[in-house]
């Protein structure tokens, strides 16, 4: 028999033959799998944050790039006496199978969630999901062939978009300012699409504290919304993981509420207001689209994780979750007020950036002649991240933009992270002026002009969103 050393060595070799293999795929590797792969993967894409997880699990890294919530402020003494109770009360129940819709329990949880929002959906249009991320893909799975118009905001949930890309839908982004989505261009939009007898599988919006921008559809365009959809026979998917995440202001309705149900589908998740480790979300839809999403959840997964679903009644029935939710927001607030001081600070003035009444995010825009992916490799030699803007749009727009999470990090990070980016920013933009000075000044130069000093540069004037 071999020695332990021995044994460990062998599993060690073992272990690392797929990652040898991977570091040697040959082009001609690549060819023997090609004609297998289905025509929808040469339209995936690649999700940035995803990929950025990777590079900003490192510890030297502050990364603003994820929507991380902080779940260290999560009392492990709770989780501990949780767990603890379900293990001697419910084990063998927490460790089967559960039904595809998921527990009543755990709806009658989703429920209070959402009527603190003012909406009291039956429980019979809900199906519990492995997280929000699951409820977006189901809905794609359901109503979307290839070539498909499906309409989002411009910039959009960057995590949707592979998702929309894979069921190759045709994406129509619409722009946003600071109330959110233009209603003015969807109106136009759904007119040509109706002229062109195409009509929309659906319209997705995150109309409170979006991801990326960090703006809120105001009241009046949530009510114009509605209309339109009613008036096109358009759905409306709500992904609202943020609405109870506010810092400032008034809630605003949902759109579920103001629609009632008929033309609204409504995606939430407990992902950061309690955990994204748990995947637990949901979808309240229309019956007839609420079965075929059942169906495809079957195909999926069967059933969202049964154990999870446990906690989450054994937590909600604390009956302190509200609770938790006002600790987060108290953290939050301070944490964008933090970046925000820290933006005014490091970041030059031909900047300008989001100032979220909620949510985890600010979306900051650079001069155009930065583009943010390229700024992202100077950044990771400077030991921080964000998400380049590109990876919120389909069709490369976006690229002199960065979002930037606020949540994830501790206020002394956020304040060197933002000054670290800030730093290579200016350089940028230092380099880009005095290129364009020197380019002046030899075309003055040639045409036998005065030199007019150094402030000749055109740049964008200085402008913050409110
Ligand atoms: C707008 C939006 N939708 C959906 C999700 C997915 O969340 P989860 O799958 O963790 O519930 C996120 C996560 O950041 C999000 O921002």
């Amino acid at each position: 028999m071999a020695d332990p050393g021995e044994r460990a060595k062998r599993a060690g070799e073992e272990r690392s033959a797929p990652a040898r293999r991977r570091a040697h795929t040959t082009s001609h590797d690549l060819e023997r799998y090609a004609d297998l792969f289905a025509r929808r993967t040469q339209v995936m894409r690649s999700s940035a944050m995803r990929d950025l997880m990777a590079i900003t699990a490192r510890p030297e890294v502050i990364s603003l790039a994820g929507g991380l919530p902080d779940t260290s402020s999560f009392p492990p003494e709770s989780f501990a006496a949780q767990m603890t109770r379900i293990a001697h009360e419910s084990s063998a129940e927490a460790l089967q199978y559960g039904p595809t819709e998921g527990f009543a329990e755990t709806k009658a949880c989703i429920v209070s969630v959402m009527e603190a929002e003012g909406m009291s959906p039956d429980p019979d249009d809900l199906i519990v999901t492995s997280g929000g991320q699951q409820a977006i893909d189901l809905i794609a799975k359901t109503l979307v062939d290839p070539g498909d118009p499906v309409i989002c905001e411009a910039p959009t949930y960057p995590g949707a978009v592979p998702t929309f890309c894979s069921y190759e839908a045709d994406v129509i982004q619409i722009t946003t300012d600071d109330d959110g989505m233009r209603i003015d261009e969807l109106t136009e939009v759904l007119a040509r699409l109706a002229r062109e007898g195409r009509r929309p599988k659906f319209i997705y919006s995150v109309p409170s504290f979006q991801n990326p921008a960090g703006v809120t559809l105001s009241a009046e365009r949530r009510r114009r919304l509605v209309e339109l959809a009613r008036e096109h026979e358009v759905l409306v998917c709500e992904d609202n993981p943020y609405g109870l995440l506010r810092y400032d202001g008034e809630p605003q309705p949902t759109l579920y509420s103001l629609d009632g149900g008929d033309y609204v589908i409504y995606l939430g998740t407990l992902s950061k207001i309690l955990s994204p480790g748990i995947r637990i979300g949901w979808v309240v839809a229309p019956p007839p689209v609420l079965e075929k999403i059942g169906l495809g959840k079957q195909a999926a997964d069967l059933c969202t994780s049964t154990l999870t679903q446990y906690f989450v009644r054994e937590y909600f029935a604390e009956g302190r979750w509200r609770e938790y939710v006002d600790d987060l927001v108290e953290i939050y607030r301070s944490r964008r007020d933090v970046m925000l001081e820290a933006l005014e600070r490091h970041f030059p003035p031909q900047a300008e950036w989001t100032r979220p009444g909620g949510g985890l995010f600010v979306w900051a825009t650079l001069p155009d002649y930065i583009d943010t992916t390229d700024l992202l490799a100077k950044a990771l030699r400077e030991n921080v991240a964000f998400v380049p803007g590109r990876a919120a749009y389909v069709d490369g727009r976006g690229a002199a933009s960065m979002r930037l999470n606020f949540s994830g990090s501790g206020e002394d990070e956020l304040r060197e992270g933002v000054r670290r980016i800030g730093r290579v920013v200016s350089e940028q933009v230092e380099l880009y002026e005095t290129i364009t000075r020197e380019q002046l000044l030899g075309d003055e130069g040639e045409d036998g002009e005065e030199d007019t000093g150094g402030d000749v540069v055109p740049m964008r004037p200085r402008k913050r969103s409110p």
